[in-house]
């Protein structure tokens, strides 16, 4: 062994040194996550008292209001920062345009008035598409042939933003992919006074397979039927696409811009993040939970481990936070490691 420490690469340099002792693992980890970083998503439902689970979301629950205020009110003392809303909205409000989402007394307005009055320091977010609205389950309003119209599915989006800030929401999230929405709703914004509601836009949304769960707990699988979103969500073949998407929303006064699916879509995430260094987010969604959830049922997982070392993983690609129905166990488990 003569000169070796001198001559670059092995053994002077051995990687494994840094990886001998927690402490130096520890010390030289370039990533991590925190409760700060963490969206909870939740599904509301009408009524006093109701409690539903979702067969495909094991862990997930339908809640009515009463019983989603202890739920935030755990949010807030594990230091979760940000509520999602997502309405499960009853079958006879549905009709073909949707309307109900722009019912200043509905579901999602009435959930964020309890929400703030309950907990102002926990920030709220609301979905803003129709899909939870319409018979046919689409994002959008149709026309005779079936495609979803661009300019008048906006017009309703921008009421039920405007109805979603009345009510006192902090952050909106259009997630329906219709092109020029987050100008106009800007615009409605700073028009009407509310000029402190921020946007997170669904800026990157993929035509996925992995929001299949989801559409079983808000009810609207059994609307769309065989249907896809192909026409207006992103080809999963794309990604310069998303770059132009993304810019697009910056441009039209997105605050925050979100990629979505999550794991499948993580090469995504670091081109935004490198590209356009805004808040950038990433969702975990349910077909991502609803895989990992089984596996881990079936004992061929390690259910925190892989929850975590999921969720770590967004933040390596250049997530600032993650949507993830696994937020409330990933934040208790990181208030018991310390
Ligand atoms: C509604 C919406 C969807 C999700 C969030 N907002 C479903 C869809 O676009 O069909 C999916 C979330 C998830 O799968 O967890 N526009």
């Amino acid at each position: 062994m003569k000169n070796f420490v001198n001559m670059p690469g092995f053994p002077g340099t051995r990687m494994r040194r840094l990886r001998r002792d927690d402490f130096s693992r520890r010390l030289v980890r370039e990533h991590r996550l925190s409760a700060d970083d963490l969206i909870y998503p939740v599904f509301v439902l009408d009524g006093q008292n109701q409690r539903q689970s979702v067969a495909s979301m094991p862990g997930v629950e339908r809640l009515s209001v009463d019983l989603l205020l202890p739920v935030a009110e755990e949010c807030v003392k594990l230091g979760i920062p940000v509520l999602a809303l997502f309405p499960v909205i009853d079958p006879r409000l549905k009709t073909p345009d949707g309307i109900e989402a722009t019912n200043p007394d509905g579901l999602v307005p009435r959930a964020v008035h309890a929400l703030k009055a309950a907990f102002p320091q926990l920030g709220v977010l609301t979905d803003v598409a129709l899909d939870p609205y319409t018979s046919h389950g689409q994002d959008g309003l149709l026309d005779d042939s079936g495609y979803i119209l661009n300019e008048p599915t906006v017009a309703m989006l921008v009421k039920q933003a405007l109805t979603h800030a009345s009510a006192g929401v902090d952050i909106v999230a259009p997630s329906d992919m219709m092109d020029g929405r987050i100008g106009a709703v800007r615009h409605a914004l700073e028009e009407n006074g509310h000029i402190l509601t921020r946007i997170m836009a669904y800026s990157a949304k993929y035509a996925s397979a992995f929001y299949g769960p989801f559409r079983d707990a808000v009810g609207s699988a059994a609307n769309l039927g065989k249907a896809d979103k192909k026409v207006y969500q992103m080809d999963p073949g794309n990604s310069d696409e998303a770059l132009r998407e993304v810019a697009l929303d910056i441009a039209e006064g997105a605050d925050m811009v979100m990629v979505k699916p999550g794991m499948p879509y993580l090469d995504i995430v670091r081109r935004v993040k490198d590209e356009f260094h805004m808040p950038t987010f990433a969702y975990q969604v349910s077909g991502e939970y609803a895989m990992l959830k089984a596996a881990a049922q079936n004992g061929w997982l390690d259910h925190d481990a892989v929850m975590m070392e999921s969720l770590l993983a967004f933040k390596r690609a250049g997530a600032d936070g993650i949507l993830t129905y696994f937020a409330m166990d990933a934040a208790r488990k990181l208030r018991q490691q310390g």
